[in-house]
């Protein structure tokens, strides 16, 4: 399958980009001018990369991730990159394309000069990470308001 790796247009709106996003978590009601507010912010912002594939036979977006850049003080104020969001369509598993998302991102944030690329994931996607070249390190928290 000759998959199209590119970063997010505000039409995939119409390419099932939210309906991926919500086998992740929950997406709540987001209409198209939300949408494309949202994605016009983002580009003006111009720290982040969401990347996309799409299968070009069926024009739907199958995977998805986003790396955020962090700019610090520490390290020669230096910056990290924060992955998130990483989905693949269920019915797209097993094919590489997460492992693709990853490796997307990974080539982002180094080109932007990020010292260490870092993500939180449930137990059971820790393999997956660690295939992609990550390794456990230090203890997730989080706050809830
Ligand atoms: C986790 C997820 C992104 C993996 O995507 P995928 O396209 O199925 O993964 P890939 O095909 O690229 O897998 C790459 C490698 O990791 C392995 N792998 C993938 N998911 C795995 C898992 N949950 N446990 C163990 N190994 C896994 C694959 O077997 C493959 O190994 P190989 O290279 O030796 O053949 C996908 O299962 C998904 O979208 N899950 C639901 C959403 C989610 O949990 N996202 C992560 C949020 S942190």
């Amino acid at each position: 399958m000759d998959w199209h790796v590119r970063t997010l247009e505000a039409t995939d709106y119409d390419r099932g980009f939210l309906e991926l996003l919500g086998q992740l978590t929950v997406v709540g009601d987001v209409d198209r001018e939300t949408f494309e507010k949202q994605h016009m912010d983002m580009e003006k912002e111009g720290n982040r990369r969401v990347v996309v594939v799409v299968d070009p036979q069926r024009d739907q977006v199958v995977a998805t991730g986003t790396a955020l850049i962090e700019k610090k003080f520490i390290r020669g104020c230096g910056c990290v990159a924060h992955v998130e969001d990483v989905v693949v369509d269920h019915r797209e598993r097993g094919k590489q394309l997460g492992k693709r998302v990853i490796e997307d991102l990974l080539q982002y944030a180094q080109k932007k000069g990020c010292y260490k690329v870092i993500l939180d994931c449930a137990e059971t996607n820790a393999t997956f990470y660690e295939k992609c070249g990550f390794r456990r390190k230090e203890v997730q928290m989080v706050h809830y308001f």
